[in-house]
């Protein structure tokens, strides 16, 4: 290429369902300090906001990390009232998505942070969210104006094996598709706006990951401050303090913040997935990713 220029990558399309309406992000007006904190979902989403705000706020304690730290393709509350109140936020701004890369309008300037785990511990983690699932839940997605398509569901299954069993063949079912969702992040990994992450290396070493993260946004540590932010980001301490953190400070689920930060580990379905079970999802994983992505997904390595 002859061109300094990179790629950009361009919206193709618009994902609305139950959870999404992406078409927020056509409105959004950016800043070029904004940083995007992108996943698939039950990847390390209220774990990196939780980083990312005590790196901002120099390990403050008590953040309403989870109230400014919003989730812009959710289609709840609907864009004339949350846009409005990410505008008028002041501090440097923090947004999550799950959107894949082409779904949602990409800016130059923004930072983003993507955070990936493996396919099966998504499945687990995916598991306790929608069986502990309350009835606050299934209304906000189901009946506030604006869902595209069917309703929500109730979990297919009432065990991880099985629900695990019908996410992979249903591809994300009753969630939103995942491969793509990996893929599309992938492919942009070199991008120089773009920091890739992984849920199993922020477990082997913390500390490293959010340094790495502090330089990748530019924010300087207060070594004074750090022990109190590595504090405020274990899953000890999120465990017991994670309500501000946690989306509607755990209101959507039975049990609250102490539900949906559930166990923090990797690696449950050991010895409860079958052989067969665990080749078939490593054969998808390496037929829609290809073999480095696929390597990376499963444990980390290679970038
Ligand atoms: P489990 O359900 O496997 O316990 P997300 O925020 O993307 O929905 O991801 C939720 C997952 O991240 C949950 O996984 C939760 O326990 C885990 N998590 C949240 N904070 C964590 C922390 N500080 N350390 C380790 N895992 C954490």
């Amino acid at each position: 290429m002859n061109s300094s220029e990179p790629n950009w990558p361009v919206k193709t399309r618009e994902m609305q369902s139950h959870h999404f309406d992406s078409t927020f992000w056509n409105d959004y007006k950016f800043r070029d300090d904004d940083i995007i904190i992108s996943t698939y979902a039950k990847s390390g989403t209220t774990w990196t906001q939780q980083i990312v705000s005590q790196l901002l706020f120099d390990g403050e304690e008590g953040l309403p990390t989870a109230e400014m730290s919003p989730w812009l393709d959710l289609r709840v509350p609907p864009k004339e009232v949350k846009l409005p109140e990410i505008e008028a936020q002041t501090h440097r701004r923090f947004l999550k998505t799950h959107l894949p890369v082409d779904a949602i309008v990409f800016s130059p300037k923004a930072k983003y942070i993507y955070i990936a785990r493996d396919g099966r511990d998504v499945a687990w983690s995916w598991f306790n969210h929608h069986i502990n699932a309350n009835e606050n839940y299934y209304a906000a997605v189901n009946d506030s104006p604006g869902r595209v398509g069917p309703p929500f569901e109730k979990p297919p299954a009432d065990n991880p094996v099985d629900y695990f069993r019908v996410w992979l063949e249903k591809d994300g079912h009753p969630y939103w598709p995942f491969w793509e969702n990996i893929r599309t992040w992938w492919e942009i990994r070199d991008l120089p706006n773009v920091h890739m992450v992984h849920f199993a290396n922020m477990k082997a070493d913390m500390p490293g990951e959010i340094r790495k993260i502090a330089e990748f946004l530019e924010i300087p540590i207060n070594e004074e401050k750090w022990p109190a932010i590595l504090k405020h980001c274990s899953f000890d301490y999120m465990k017991e303090n994670g309500a501000s953190a946690t989306p509607l400070g755990g209101g959507f689920w039975d049990g609250g913040a102490k539900t949906f930060i559930n166990k923090g580990t990797n690696g449950r379905w050991h010895n409860m997935l079958s052989d067969e079970d665990v080749a078939k999802y490593e054969a998808k994983a390496l037929e829609e990713l290809g073999e480095e992505c696929a390597n990376w997904l499963a444990t980390g390595k290679g970038l």
